[in-house]
């Protein structure tokens, strides 16, 4: 389905409800904007119990979202998590949520967040520049010479999971044992489409994750290091160090927010540029737009694509009163091409500035590792450029079926 008649299916609804059944539709991945614009049009604070199953509150406007994102009394707490709670058998993954930055209580959150900031510092992020820079050249010395990749599976895939557990101190012989839960975990994550399989996976991997970093943290307590994990372990306060649960918890997200986020926005980035092969010359003759560029690769199609907020009292936003405890799914993918805000949004403008795109949060939760996250991708999308300057699309790319986080299953090009 190309974007004019995804455009011209969605300008015909006019039932909001409607529009985001298609949004939710897992089959629709690759065309979501267009309803985005068209649900923001007949209701940006759109009352349905069609995302979570229970009474929510949908946020398409720019300033909307990041109202509810800076508002004092808006939270990401465990009510975020219980859109995932499926009884008994899906108990491990529900209750591992709760031990991660983005579900705890507000004070405990701060405590934890202060703890990790000291131990994943700019300093820590600055030290691995020079390895992000070995791996991706030693990722496209690999394909050079077959003239063909998947900058999916062979590029975007390998670097940021690589970058994060080394970081953590896990060891690379134990890093196939993290791709298939992390897998597991975002499928589980997925908004709406829990099943049976989803919850068993689900199960398993969050055993998998918590035995492996229980373990890990026993020989780093007993043989510290120089890496992430012994930081962490070591960090204290006046109420002491982290828990065995906080440190698992944080591990986990660290892993799992570390890395399928930057391969999506790497994959992503790269389609969007090839797409738009005028803006691709612009990068390719001046590298010294990268860091403009992948700000707007941000906006322009980014990975994490929903967060949730949900207050203690009732509280407006726009022209609605939201009621107490009724969750707000903020589609950040709508905010950011918002044309209220964003000039021509459907355009990519590499070089467009300023870009106050919501892609890494805003507030209390704003993304932790966006420093890391940044590095990644200027570093591997100017190696990209540099050493295939002939990349070309070679085939249909492919989106995952996952809305939460947005992100491409297969990208084939050649060079
Ligand atoms: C392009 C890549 C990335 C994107 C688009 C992204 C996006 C986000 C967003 C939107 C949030 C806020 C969620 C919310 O408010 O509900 C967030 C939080 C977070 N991110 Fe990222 N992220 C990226 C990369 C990373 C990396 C590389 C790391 C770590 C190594 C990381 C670690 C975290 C953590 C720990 C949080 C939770 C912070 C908190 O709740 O206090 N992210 N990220």
């Amino acid at each position: 389905m190309s974007i004019a008649s995804d455009t011209a299916i969605a300008a015909a609804m006019d039932d909001p409800e409607d529009v985001l059944g298609l949004i939710l539709d897992p089959k629709r991945r690759g065309s979501l904007y267009p309803y985005f614009h068209r649900l923001r049009e007949l209701s940006p604070v759109h009352p349905t119990e069609q995302a979570t199953g229970k009474p929510a509150w949908v946020l398409t406007r720019y300033a909307d979202v990041r109202n509810a994102l800076k508002h004092p009394d808006m939270r990401s707490d465990h009510r975020g998590v219980d859109v995932f709670d499926s009884g008994p058998s899906g108990r491990a993954f529900y209750e591992m949520q709760l031990d991660t930055l983005l579900f705890m209580e507000p004070r405990k959150h701060d405590r934890v967040r202060a703890l990790i900031s000291r131990a994943f510092t700019p300093r820590s992020v600055e030290l691995r520049e020079e390895r992000i820079q070995e791996i991706v050249e030693e990722l496209i010395d690999r394909v050079e010479g077959t003239g063909r990749m998947d900058v999916v599976a062979d590029y975007a895939f390998l670097l940021p999971v690589v970058v994060i557990c080394e970081m953590l101190g896990v060891p690379a012989d134990d890093l196939p044992r993290f791709y298939d839960w992390a897998e597991a975990s975002s499928r589980r994550g997925e908004i709406g489409q829990i099943n049976e399989e989803r919850i068993r996976e689900g199960e398993e991997a969050t055993n998998g994750y918590r035995d492996y970093f229980l373990e890990l943290i026993d020989q780093h307590r007993k043989q510290p290091r120089f890496d992430l994990m012994t930081a962490l372990i070591e960090a204290e306060d006046e109420e002491g160090p982290l828990s065995d649960n906080d440190l698992v918890g944080s591990c986990y997200i660290l892993l799992q927010a570390g890395h399928g986020t930057t391969q999506d926005l790497l994959g992503m980035g790269t389609l969007a540029l090839l797409q738009n092969s005028e803006q691709l010359e612009v990068l390719r003759r001046e590298p010294g737009a990268i860091p403009t560029a992948v700000e707007e690769l941000l906006r322009y199609d980014t990975s994490v694509q929903i967060s949730q907020r949900v207050s203690d009292v009732p509280i407006r936003i726009g022209d609605r009163e939201i009621p107490a405890d009724q969750v707000c799914v903020l589609f950040n993918g709508a905010a950011n091409r918002d044309p209220a805000e964003f000039p021509d949004p459907d355009v990519l403008d590499i070089t467009r500035s300023p870009n106050p795109h919501i892609s890494f949060g805003l507030g209390r939760h704003t993304c932790l590792g966006q420093s890391l996250a940044r590095m990644e991708l200027h570093i591997a999308l100017e190696t990209l450029l540099r050493r295939l300057p002939h990349l070309t699309l070679d085939g249909e790319p492919r989106y995952r079926d996952s809305l939460f986080l947005r992100g491409l299953a297969t990208l084939p090009v050649r060079f």
